[in-house]
C-alpha cells in the first residue's frame, strides 16, 4: 500500500512509520507542519529508508493537500495531525480549533476529490483512516465503567471538544459522500520519543535534574496507559482489516492513577538511575501537588473488546513492562532530550527541509 501519513513527525505518527518501515512493504508520506511537536529527529532511522519521504505541508493548506495527494496516489490515508496537548488548548484554544476541526474538513474534502476520480477497483479498496482519542467521550464516575464504541460523545476540554468535532466530520463523510473511512478511538499513549511536556517524560527528565514533579490535585485522576507501539500495531491492523464505517476503542487495560504513575517511575529511577542530584533522598521526595487543571476529566477507561474480537489485536506490553522499557529509552536518549528541551531540535530541522 502507499500511505500517506499526516502527523507522521509527532510522537504516535513516527512511532506508527518506524513500525511500518520494518515490518511492512508499504510506501509511506509523512505530511508535517512541522509545529512544536514534530520532531524529524524521532525518524533519524528511517530518513534514508526508500519507501519513506517526507514533504512539510499544512493540513489547512488546501492545495498543497491537493497536490501531495495527486502526486503521491495514496491507497490510504491516516489522520494523526493535530494540536494535543489538553493544558495547550486551556491557554490557546485557536489553533485546536484550526488544526483539528478546519484542518480536517480540509482534507477530508481534498481527499473526497482524490477518491472520487480514481478508478473504481481502487477507490473500493481506498480507506481514510481518522485517528482519535478517548477523550471525546469525556470521562466516567463509575468504577466499573468503561467507553464503547458507542459512548455518547461529552468532550470537555477544547483539545476533546475539537476531537469530538472532526470524529463527527469524518463520519458526515461517509454517511454523505460515502467515503470509505475508519476511526479509531485510543486511550493515553506512553513510551519512547513523547515530547516531555506529557506527564511521564516530564516525570523521568524533572527527576533526572532534581526539579519538582506536579502532580494535578489530589493525583487521584485514572486514565488508562497503551504502549505506543501497540498502538502503532492497532493501527496498522485497522487501515488494514478494519471494515469500513467502523470505530474501534483501543486501549492498554492499564487503568492507573496519576499519583500511582508517578510513583512508579520514581521507583523505577531508584534503580536504574541510583545516582540521584545532590542532596536528594528519595525521588519520591520530588512529588509536588498543583492546583488542578480546570474541567480536569476524574477516569477514562476503554473497552477494547471490538478491535480484540473483530481484529484479533491486543496488547503485547503490560503497563509494568512498557513503563520499563520507557524510562530505559530515556536514560539512554538523553541527548534527544536535550534537543527537545533547548530548541535544538527546531532549528536542525529548518535545516532539513530548506
Ligand atoms: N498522545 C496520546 O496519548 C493520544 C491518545 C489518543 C489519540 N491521540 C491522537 O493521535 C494523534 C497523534 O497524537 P500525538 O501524541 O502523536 O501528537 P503530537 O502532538 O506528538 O504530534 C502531532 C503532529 O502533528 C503535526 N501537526 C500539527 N498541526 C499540523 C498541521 N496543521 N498540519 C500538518 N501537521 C500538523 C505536528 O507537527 C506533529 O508532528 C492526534 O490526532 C491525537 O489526537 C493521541
Amino acid at each position: 500500500m502507499r500511505i500517506l501519513i499526516t502527523g507522521g513527525a509527532g510522537f504516535i505518527g513516527s512511532a506508527l512509520i518506524r513500525h511500518m518501515t520494518s515490518h511492512t512493504q508499504n510506501e509511506i508520506l509523512n505530511l508535517d507542519k512541522l509545529t512544536y511537536a514534530g520532531n524529524l529527529e524521532s525518524l533519524a532511522m528511517v530518513e534514508q529508508h526508500e519507501r519513506y519521504s517526507f514533504l512539510q505541508a499544512d493540513i489547512t493548506d488546501s492545495q498543497s493537500v491537493s497536490q501531495a495527494l495527486a502526486e503521491f496516489q495514496p491507497d490510504a490515508i491516516m489522520h494523526l495531525a493535530a494540536e494535543s496537548h489538553v493544558d495547550r488548548s486551556i491557554d490557546g484554544p485557536a489553533a485546536f480549533i484550526q488544526t483539528n476541526i478546519v484542518g480536517t474538513y480540509v482534507l477530508l474534502e481534498a481527499t473526497r476529490a482524490y477518491w472520487s476520480a480514481l478508478s473504481e477497483d481502487r477507490k473500493q479498496a481506498f480507506r481514510f483512516h481518522h485517528i482519535s482519542t478517548d477523550e471525546v467521550y469525556g470521562d466516567l464516575h463509575g468504577v466499573d465503567d468503561l467507553f464503547t464504541e458507542t459512548t455518547p460523545y461529552a468532550p470537555s476540554s477544547p483539545y476533546s471538544a475539537s476531537k469530538a468535532a472532526s470524529d463527527h466530520l469524518v463520519r458526515a463523510w461517509q454517511r454523505t459522500y460515502g467515503l470509505p473511512v475508519l476511526i479509531t478511538n485510543c486511550s493515553n499513549n506512553y513510551g519512547p520519543f513523547h515530547f516531555p511536556e506529557k506527564l511521564i517524560p516530564l516525570v523521568i527528565l524533572n527527576a533526572l535534574e532534581g526539579k519538582p514533579l506536579p502532580v494535578y490535585g489530589d493525583g487521584l485522576q485514572v486514565r488508562d496507559w497503551l504502549f505506543v507501539e501497540d498502538h502503532a500495531r492497532a493501527l496498522l491492523k485497522v487501515v488494514s482489516e478494519g471494515e469500513v464505517g467502523e470505530t474501534y476503542n483501543i486501549g492498554g487495560h492499564n487503568e492507573q492513577r496519576n499519583i500511582d504513575v508517578v510513583r512508579a517511575i520514581c521507583a523505577l529511577l531508584e534503580e536504574l538511575a541510583p545516582n540521584k542530584p545532590a542532596g536528594l533522598a528519595h525521588y519520591e521526595d520530588l512529588i509536588t501537588f498543583v492546583k488542578d487543571r480546570p474541567g480536569h476529566d476524574q477516569r477514562y477507561a476503554i473497552d477494547a473488546s471490538k478491535i480484540q474480537r473483530e481484529l484479533g489485536w491486543i496488547p503485547q506490553e503490560t503497563f509494568a513492562s512498557g513503563l520499563r522499557k520507557t524510562v530505559q529509552w530515556y536514560l539512554e536518549n538523553l541527548e534527544w532530550c536535550r534537543h527537545v528541551q533547548d530548541g535544538s531540535y527546531q532549528r536542525e530541522r529548518m535545516g532539513a527541509n530548506t
